[in-house]
Formats: structure tokens, sequence, C-alpha cells
């Protein structure tokens, strides 16, 4: 299963891709945005790929093989020093897709999918150390339900956190499966989405500690940024999105960037009929002054 790149004619158009220019793809993934802005470059422009999944950096690197391409494996959060240390004081404009790419959804060893007997494990960066099995077999009751109310949206946190105590008292919860069967307990599905999804994506972004790392990130590409320089992202739920609302609004009362999007921009229904993972993308974008 390969990740289909969403929004990116938009993404290209926003960028305002410069022949010469250099860029940051902050998350490259499968490289599908990198490959068409590499597209848009002239013989001296050049993509600076980063990803924390050292993996997808390994096999995009072998896909694209394009020595107009740089990759490093960092995180947002050491975006400045990843870039200082590959010798780069600025740059033209910075890209961040959110989230993980249906590459890792779809591994079932990454135990990133409800539907896959794998250990909970949700790391997007193998090297660290925090699984999605620690938090659940380890964490408070008190914690596992504030990071499934916060980062999960979740109505009924608070049972799901009781069940999954309750739960581990009797023996370890090591698999997806398990955990999904556990919320399903309490949760009966209603609809076409499955009723551990909140649940899931809760676990996800407290392993990656996601919303910490994009707020660095956004931080940190202001400063990298030229004069003029882009910077765009596409987040796909809604603490992702105020997220970078918020970033966005304050950058500009700062006096730091001006918005280019006030509106988000969402995908046609057209790209959603060929990728339903599209559905739920919102792109925001500014530009440095
Ligand atoms: C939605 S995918 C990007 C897909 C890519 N645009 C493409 O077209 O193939 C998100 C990627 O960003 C990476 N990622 C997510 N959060 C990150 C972070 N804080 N720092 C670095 N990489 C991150 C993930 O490992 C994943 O490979």
């Amino acid at each position: 299963m390969t990740h289909i790149p969403v929004l990116v004619e938009e993404v290209l158009e926003l960028l305002a891709v410069k022949e010469d220019g250099l860029y940051v793809d902050a998350t490259l993934g499968s490289g599908g945005h990198t490959e068409r802005i590499l597209k848009k470059l002239g013989p001296s422009g050049r993509v600076i790929g980063i990803d924390r999944d050292i993996e997808a950096i390994k096999r995009t690197r072998q896909r694209l093989k394009d020595r107009r391409l740089i990759t490093i494996h960092a995180s947002f959060s050491g975006l400045s020093e990843a870039l200082r240390g590959a010798g780069f004081k600025e740059v033209d404009g910075i890209m961040m897709d959110l989230g993980v790419s249906m590459n890792q959804l779809k591994d079932p060893e990454r135990g990133f999918s409800f539907q896959s007997d794998a250990r909970l494990d949700m790391r997007m960066d193998r090297s660290q150390t925090l699984t999605a099995e620690e938090i659940v077999n380890q964490w408070s009751a008190q914690k596992i339900e504030r990071i499934i109310r916060e980062y999960g949206e979740e109505r009924f946190a608070r049972p799901i956190a009781k069940a999954i105590i309750t739960e581990r008292k009797r023996g370890p919860i090591y698999s997806c499966r398990q955990l999904a069967d556990i919320v399903m307990r309490v949760k009966r599905k209603r609809g076409r989405i499955h009723p551990a999804t909140k649940t899931f994506q809760a676990l996800r972004i407290a392993v990656n500690n996601e919303i910490e790392e994009l707020q660095q990130g956004l931080e940190q590409s202001v400063k990298l940024l030229k004069k003029d320089g882009r910077l765009a992202v596409i987040s796909y739920h809604s603490i992702e999105d105020r997220t970078v609302k918020r970033f966005f609004v304050k950058a500009e009362r700062d006096g730091l960037m001006q918005r280019i999007t006030k509106k988000p921009i969402v995908p046609s229904e057209e790209e959603v009929r060929r990728n339903p993972s599209a559905r739920s993308a919102k792109l925001r974008g500014g530009k440095r002054i």
C-alpha cells in the first residue's frame, strides 16, 4: 500500500516553488509532495526531506534517487538543529503533511491499526522507547483518561480508561485487537466509524508527543524562512488544525507572517472520491514578512 499525497496542487501553489529554491519537506513519508516539488525545480534547486521514521527515509531515497534531495532523520523539534547541522541557515519554503502515512498505518508490525494482532506500538520513530503498550499497561487511570479525552476528544474517556485498568489487572494488554475489543465493550458500534478510532488517535498522539512536536516545528519554521518564504501545513484532525490555526493567527499578530489562507483549503469532492483518506485534510499557509 503506497501513500497517496493529499492536496498536492494546492501545496505547490501555496509554496510558490521557485526553480532554484531550497525547500524543506518536514514530513517526507513516501515522498509524494517532494517528488512534485522536485519536478518544479531546476538543477540548482534542492529539497531537504525530513522524517522521524528512518524506514520512510530509506525507502523514499531509494524510490526517488534524485541528487537534489537531501534527507535527514529528525523530528520537528530538531528541525533547526538538523538544518544547521547540514549547513543550511535559511530556506524558501517549508511544508508539513501531518500524522502518519498509509505505509505506517497499514504495516501490521507498527501497531497503529485496531484491525491487527500486532503489539501496541505506534512509534513513528522506532528508536524511541515509549510505546502505546507502555501507556496502556503502566500509566495511571487518570493519565489514560486525560489523553483519551484531550487527544481523542472521546466522550467515553472515563469508562474506557476504567475498562483498560480492569482488563490489565487480569493480564497485560499486548495487541491492538485486544485494546479495540476493550473499547468495543464500552462503546457500541454506531455508523461506519470504528468505536476505537478516537482512543487509537489519542494513543498515537501521546506516544509521538505530536502536539508539542507540531508546536515546536511551527515555531522553528518561522525562524528558518527567508523573507517571503512560505509555510504550508496540512492537518487531519481538529486538535492539529486548532494548533496550526492559532499559530498562524499569532505569527501574524506578532508581525512575523502574513496568512495566505484565512480559511483552510480542503480537498475537492473529486479528490476525496479518489482518496478517501484525504477527507479530513485542511491546508493552511503563510508568508514570512
Ligand atoms: C502523512 S505522512 C507524509 C506523507 C508524504 N507527504 C507523502 O506524500 O508521501 C507523515 C510523515 O511525517 C512523519 N512525521 C510525523 N510527525 C513528525 C515529526 N514530528 N517529525 C518528523 N516527521 C514526522 C511521519 O513519520 C510520516 O512519515
